[in-house]
């Protein structure tokens, strides 16, 4: 069986890429949903729609194991699949996504004032802000939406997004770090790091969501156990461009696209 990564595009393919560096002899299948593309604005039932309809087709692929490496689709819809939709209808699969180890990761090093720019409908959610008060109420929280961002990386625009980032960065006041919490984010790090004020620190998914899901595996000998190791890595998307392949390219070098 294998393990599933889930994205509402190709944004994922950054996560996946810290992944495949720690975890590569596991067979993945990578399953980006660029029909439905950008979720970042779309309502929260839209979103769960999405989200099932993709979780069912991974579990179709085979897939014991599934990670929404979308921020939109963890904060909006993950809940409600893990306590509801997954012990009713698949009791086997584990669904899993990005917010909870991005808050654990915050959290080690050991902040008092996190600041989380992410999408409109991720800020909306609050999830980040109610994770990291669950784990320390004493944590002050400033959440911005940053619908911009997401539009200028996916046109390739990187002067603008360096433009945004210089402005954003201003909304937040005396944070110790700041979370990326949209998966295509990790692209920007750099600008992000040069724009906030020194010492702030900048958790960015792509530089440790690799290591924590070989600590949440080996937590889970039983899930390993059932998983194929036969470097077996396969990538698909809902509607396929001929562009993705040259954005996918950049991310992961000679990666084939197909569509699901
Ligand atoms: N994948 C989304 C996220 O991480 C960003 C792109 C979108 O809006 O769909 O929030």
């Amino acid at each position: 069986m294998k393990i599933g990564v889930f994205d509402s595009g190709l944004g994922g393919l950054i996560v996946t890429k810290s992944f495949l560096e720690e975890l590569g002899e596991y067979d993945f299948l990578y399953y980006g949903d660029t029909k439905n593309l950008p979720y970042g604005d779309k309502s929260a039932k839209e979103v769960l729609e999405y989200c099932i309809a993709a979780t069912e087709y991974l579990i179709s692929k085979d897939c014991k194991m599934i990670i929404f490496a979308c921020n939109t689709a963890s904060a909006v819809a993950l809940r409600y699949l893990q306590r509801s939709y997954m012990p009713k209808h698949h009791p086997d699969i584990k669904v899993l996504g990005v917010v909870v180890p991005t808050v654990e990761e915050a959290i080690a090093s050991s902040s008092k004032a996190i600041g989380v720019i992410a999408t409109q409908s991720t800020v909306a959610s609050h999830m980040y802000k109610v994770e990291i008060q669950k784990i320390n109420p004493d944590i002050k929280v400033q959440e911005v939406a940053a619908p911009e961002l997401v539009p200028a990386i996916e046109g390739n625009d990187f002067v603008k997004a360096e433009r945004l980032v210089r402005e954003y960065v201003k909304k937040f006041e005396n944070i110790d770090s700041l979370i990326l919490g949209c998966t295509h984010y990790p692209l920007l790090k750099n600008f992000f790091r040069k724009y906030l004020p020194r010492g702030v620190m900048v958790i960015s998914q792509d530089e440790f969501m690799g290591r924590k899901m070989k600590e949440y595996l080996s937590n889970h000998p039983e899930i390993v156990a059932v998983l194929g190791k036969n470097n077996e890595h396969k990538f698909v998307v809902s509607k396929l461009n001929a562009h993705y392949e040259n954005v996918a390219e950049k991310i992961i070098p000679g990666i084939k696209i197909m569509d699901a």
